[in-house]
Order: C-alpha cells, then structure tokens, then sequence
C-alpha cells in the first residue's frame, strides 16, 4: 500500500462499515480521539437514529459520545458505502453470527459489506478486520479484493481485532488493555498508529502480528474465558454433590496468583453474542484444519455451558414439585449479562422461553432489555418492576447479574409472590437474608439446600 502525503498531523478519515454493538462504539470513539468518521450500516433504522446521534442499543457512556460526534461534523451515518470512498482505513465490523444448521460462523455479511467496498476503493488505503472471523478470513478477503478493488496494487488488508465488553464498551474502547494489528505492511501498521495515537501515546501496548495471529487472538481470548466459565461451573456442581460451598472454593481460588479472580462465578452460564459462537466457530475451523480431536475438550465446554441452563431449569421445577404447567414463574434478568440489553444467546432468556415452551406463565423483568425480549420472544410476558414479574409468583429465578437484583429486599418480596422459592443462577443474592427471610432458597453450586 502507498500512502498519499499529507493530511492533518496525525488524523486520519476512516470508515466503520457494520454499526452495531461493536462498530456504533468504535465509531464514535474514534470520533471523539479527533478522527473524521463514516459509519456505513445497510440497516435505514439504525443509521437514521446513529444519525441523530441516538444510540440504538443500551450502552453506557455512548450516546453522548454519539451526539458530540455528529454535533461536530466529525461522525456521520449513512447506507452507502460509497460516501466511505476516499478514507485511509476501512474498519469492517459487520456481524460473524452461528451459520443456521451449523456450527461454523456465517460470513455472508462480511462478504456483502465487502462486496459493496470494492468498487469504492480507488485510492490507496487499508482494509482493517475488526469482525471476530476464523482463521484464514484475511487472506481470503485480500485476495478478493486486489481481483475487484480499482486501486487493487494500493489496497491492504489488516486485522485489528476488538476485546470491548458490552455494558464497558466505551471505556474498554478508549483504554483498550492492548491493541492487536495483524498486519503485512509498514504502512498499514503507521495508518493504525495513527488512528490509535492517543491510546498508544497514553501507554496502551501495541502488539504487531501477521495476520492469522490477529484473527485468532480474539477467539482464542473467548474461548479461554469460555473454558473457564465451563470449568468453574463444573467445580459448582461437584460442591453441590458434595455439600461444599463454591463462594468459599472460588475465594480460595481467585487468590491464588495464577488463577486470579476475574470470570470465577458459577451460575447459569455464558451467553451473548460473542462467547457461545466463537467457541463454536473455534471448533468447527479446528475441524476443518484436521484437529478435531484436540478441539473436542471445547465441545465439551459448550456443552458443560447449556447443561447449566438445564440444571437451572431442573432446578426450579424440583422446587415446583415436578410440575410446571400454570405455574406462575418470575424470571429476573433476560440479557446475558448486566450493563447491556444484549439477548442474543442469552441463558437467561433461553431458561425464560423453555419454561413456558413446558407450560409455565413467566413473566421477565430486566432493566434495560425489555423492549429486545419483546422483539425477540414476543410471547413473554415482560413486566416493568421486580415486583410486577413477582406478583403471586410460584418461583423466582434470578438469571442475569443486575446490581438492581442485589438489592431486592427479600422480606418485602416475600409479601408479593405466592411461594417464596428462588433460584439464584448468578450468585447475587445472601443466601441468609433469603432464608432469614422466609426463602425456600437454591443457588446454583452452593450446596445445603
Ligand atoms: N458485541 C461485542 O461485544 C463484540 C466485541 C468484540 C468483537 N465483536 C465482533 O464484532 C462483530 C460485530 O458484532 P456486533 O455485536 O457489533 O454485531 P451487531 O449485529 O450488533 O452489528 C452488526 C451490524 O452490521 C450491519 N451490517 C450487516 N451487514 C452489513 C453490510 N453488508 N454492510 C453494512 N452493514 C452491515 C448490521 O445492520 C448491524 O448493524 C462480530 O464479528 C462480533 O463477533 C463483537
């Protein structure tokens, strides 16, 4: 790739083509470190409200990113691809969800968004991977596109892939813990220096690799975090039997300096749209690359991760007394995790939705994803408060991790259900206030009761 000279000092106009969870946040960040962006979504809705600097999902700290972007002409939306013409780095950041009827990553969203790119690349410029892809993406799409870009000879392709949690997306965005750049090219690594300048001017390390090392960072990252969300889990289910208690065995656990605390809870489970189908897409490229056997240990990972939502739903009918049908359920939380309204692949709404599939009435409180739970399972009852999906309830079972959820006053609570049961799938409730308070009280792992 040949850089043109000039430019202002250091910024640099770039494009993010896919504006969902990942790209609307980097977009916008980048918007806020001075650079000029395009966001291209083919989704009208999503670009119409991006446009108004309003964003289209709940994640803290990013709205006012968004309006202070757009207000200053730095951040704009659009659908075509084609007013991203002209900028020195194209971020793709389209979704790489589970392929129907397969285990492998879908990817016809990243082949479309760079379909539609190609044609519009006719200056010299890089082509930066942040989508979470398997192996051997890169060089597929760098082959495509020298075959259709007219700036074919001046076209790069890089991978810089993305770590952000949902719920700390800005933060984790704007003080990344490191900063990948899969590269082949000088140039590519200074337009990525450029782009990230205040990050790595603020100490942020920066680790330069080819690019199959850079596609597979991300998903090794998930499925280390996976593996051990699985493994913890296992742990909780042996204290169960075993009448120990996981709070302890995790304390004991986190303060070991190799194992650390962080990712140690035991509960219902992982889920989202990262984690389930990396691990996923990890095992059926392993596959494809002759190492199914070795890959197998993360088949059981997935599998040890859906017994808990299983095990949770056992759990609750054993304390319905074997029968579920028009029992009234309470489901407290419905995305997959706290600080986002994220229900892809989310246990809890998963637990939710089976549990009526057996006849059960549920009704589902969360803070922030009622409005996704009503597009996704519209079939669900979706209440307002913790107490509205409480009333005269058989069971209670808390599912995601909301701070909100750790404050419920379990005597109070008691006065609203029918039967005072709860399931604690996150471990964030006192087992002693709970049973202090009248609670016929289960948490996953802990055993006693
Ligand atoms: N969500 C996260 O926390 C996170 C973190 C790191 C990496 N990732 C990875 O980032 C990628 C995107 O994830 P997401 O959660 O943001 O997905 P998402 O579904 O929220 O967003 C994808 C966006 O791409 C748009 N899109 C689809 N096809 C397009 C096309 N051809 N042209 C333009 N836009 C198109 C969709 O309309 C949507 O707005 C995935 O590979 C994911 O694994 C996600």
């Amino acid at each position: 790739m040949k850089r043109p000279v000039g430019g202002t000092a250091g910024l640099v106009l770039v494009s993010v083509i896919g504006t969902g969870y990942l790209g609307a946040t980097h977009a916008a960040c980048l918007a806020a470190c001075g650079h000029e962006v395009v966001g291209v979504d083919s989704s009208r809705e999503r670009v119409a409200t991006l446009a108004e600097g309003r964003a289209p999902f709940h994640e803290p700290g990013l709205e006012p990113l968004l309006r202070e972007g757009v207000r200053s002409g730095r951040l704009r939306f659009t659908t075509e691809c084609a007013d991203a013409a002209g900028a020195e780095a194209h971020f793709l950041c389209v979704g790489t969800p589970q392929r129907p009827g397969s285990h492998a990553a879908d990817l016809s969203s990243l082949d479309a968004a760079v379909g539609s790119l190609a044609p519009v690349l006719t200056t010299p410029t890089v082509v930066v991977g942040k989508s979470t892809v398997p192996v051997g993406t890169a060089r597929r799409i760098g082959e495509r596109l020298r075959a259709e870009a007219p700036a074919a000879d001046d076209v790069a392709v890089a991978w810089n892939p993305e770590f952000l949690r949902e719920g700390h997306a800005v933060h984790d965005s704007l003080h990344p813990d490191r900063l990948v750049f899969g590269v082949e090219d000088d140039e590519s690594d200074q337009v990525l220096r450029d782009v990230y300048a205040t990050m790595i001017n603020s100490g942020v390390p920066v680790v330069r690799t080819d690019l199959p090392t850079a596609e597979l960072a991300k998903v090794s990252a998930n499925v280390m975090l996976a593996a051990r969300i699985s493994l913890v889990n296992l742990l909780a289910e042996v204290c169960e039997v075993a009448s120990a208690d996981v709070g302890d065995l995790t304390r004991i656990l986190g303060l070991d300096e190799r194992i650390g605390d962080k990712f140690l809870t035991p509960g219902v489970g992982f889920g989202g749209g990262c984690l389930p189908k990396d691990t996923r897409a990890f095992v059926a490229r392993a596959e494809e690359l002759g190492l199914a056997g070795p890959a197998a240990v993360l088949r059981e990972v997935d599998a040890l991760n859906m017994r808990q939502r299983a095990r949770t739903i056992d759990r609750a009918v054993r304390m319905l007394g074997g029968r579920v049908d028009g029992r009234q359920v309470a489901v407290l939380g419905a995305a997959f995790k706290a600080g986002s309204d994220d229900v892809r692949d989310s246990p809890a709404l998963d637990v939710a939705t089976t549990l009526q599939a057996r006849g059960a009435r549920v009704r589902v409180h969360d803070p922030q994803a009622g409005s996704n739970v009503r597009r996704v399972a519209p079939a669900l009852d979706v209440a307002e408060t913790v107490e509205q999906a409480c009333r005269d309830a058989d069971v209670v079972l808390v599912l995601t991790d909301w701070d909100e959820f750790r404050g419920i006053d379990p005597v109070a609570l008691a006065a609203t259900v029918r039967h005072p049961r709860v399931v604690d799938g996150r471990l964030v409730l006192d087992p002693d206030k709970w049973r202090a308070a009248g609670w016929d009280f289960h948490a996953l792992g802990r055993g006693g009761s």
